[in-house]
């Protein structure tokens, strides 16, 4: 059975290399999904948001804030998260507070193993299963995960606890985190890269682990694709003006300069095929926008770029 669109998925992912633009795709996404009147929050899994600075907000981190009619944004940090989780569990709120202020608080959910995802996960979970009146809080969760190893850590994370658990409630509840998890119906990943060698290496094999894993990749997001007003039949003749001596100076250099957006447009072309074939998925494609701050348009263009994409068709998805 093909997979549903990725837009109809309750859970969205979004994972990729450091800086290739997880947190701009991300918001993208939700604000895309809140336009079509999904009530939609986008969860950034770091200590330092930078939501806020997309959509011009406060900082979203103690509660989701509004940046948008039905688009709210919430960072989500393991330590906090663990806050939280004890103050629940221990119901002593200075004693945890006592606890969260000390170095060995701060060194156990840095060092134990598959913690930070753990707790990081659960919170997700709690936001995906919140329900007030009877229906879900959210129609749609779009995770803005860290870097690609912590970003797998993190899908892997019911897993690992269900392995390490044996049986019980909580390997009851790891294995029903696991299960929506791994779920193309309510589930997608996206994978971004930017047109660079080394990013889509890493998003292949990041796609191939997952795939190992039986997590329901849904497609890539080729971000920053350069393109040029000119087509590779435009390039011999701009060569011809930027060697030729009877050509101005301002001439020979315009036309050099439009070659270049040829070649930049040719190269980045070629990475964006190598990642739909790498990873054997549809790629969306997004471009580079001259202006990402908030007001200037830049996050709505790519929005609009990225729900149009037939790429999130889900066409080929796991
Ligand atoms: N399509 C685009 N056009 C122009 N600039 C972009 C585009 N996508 C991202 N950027 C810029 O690139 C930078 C990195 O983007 P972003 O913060 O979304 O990456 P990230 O993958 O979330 O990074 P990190 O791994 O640090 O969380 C930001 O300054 C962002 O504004
Ligand atoms: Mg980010």
């Amino acid at each position: 059975m093909p997979s549903p669109p990725l837009t109809d998925r309750r859970l969205v992912v979004v994972l990729g290399k450091g800086g290739v633009g997880k947190t701009t795709v991300a918001a993208a996404l939700a604000l895309g999904l809140a336009d079509r009147g999904h009530r939609t929050l986008l969860i950034e899994v770091a200590a330092e948001t930078r939501t806020a600075a997309v959509f011009g907000t406060a900082p979203p981190v103690d509660a989701p804030v509004e940046a948008r009619p039905g688009l709210f944004a919430l960072s989500v940090d393991a330590e906090r998260a663990m806050q939280e989780y004890l103050s629940i569990q221990l119901k002593v709120r200075p004693l945890v507070e006592m606890m969260s202020r000390s170095r060995a608080f701060h060194q156990v959910t840095q060092a134990a193993p598959g913690l930070a995802e753990l707790v990081t996960l659960g919170k997700i979970w709690d936001l995906a299963t919140a329900v007030r009146d009877g229906r879900p809080v959210w129609d749609r969760l779009v995770v803005d995960a860290p870097a690609t190893g912590h970003g797998l850590a993190l899908l892997q994370a019911a897993a690992s606890m269900r392995d390490l658990a044996g049986s019980g409630p909580i390997s009851d509840q790891a294995d029903a985190i696991e299960r929506v998890v791994r779920h193309p119906a309510a589930t997608g990943v996206v994978v971004v890269a930017i047109p660079e060698e080394l990013a889509v290496t890493e998003a292949t094999e990041a796609v191939t682990l997952m795939r190992g894993h039986g997590l329901p990749v849904a497609c890539a997001v080729a971000n920053a694709v350069r393109t040029s007003p000119f087509g590779p039949g435009d390039a011999d003749a701009l060569r011809q003006v930027r060697a030729d001596p009877a050509a101005g100076s301002a001439e020979r250099a315009a036309a050099g300069a439009a070659l270049a957006t040829v070649d930049g447009a040719a190269h980045d072309a070629r990475e964006v095929r190598a990642l739909g074939d790498g990873c054997a998925l549809p790629v969306a494609v997004l471009p580079v926008v001259a202006d990402l701050a908030p007001g200037s348009g830049g996050i709505e263009q790519l929005s609009a770029a990225l729900m149009t994409d037939p790429a999130l068709g889900g066409a080929g998805a796991a």
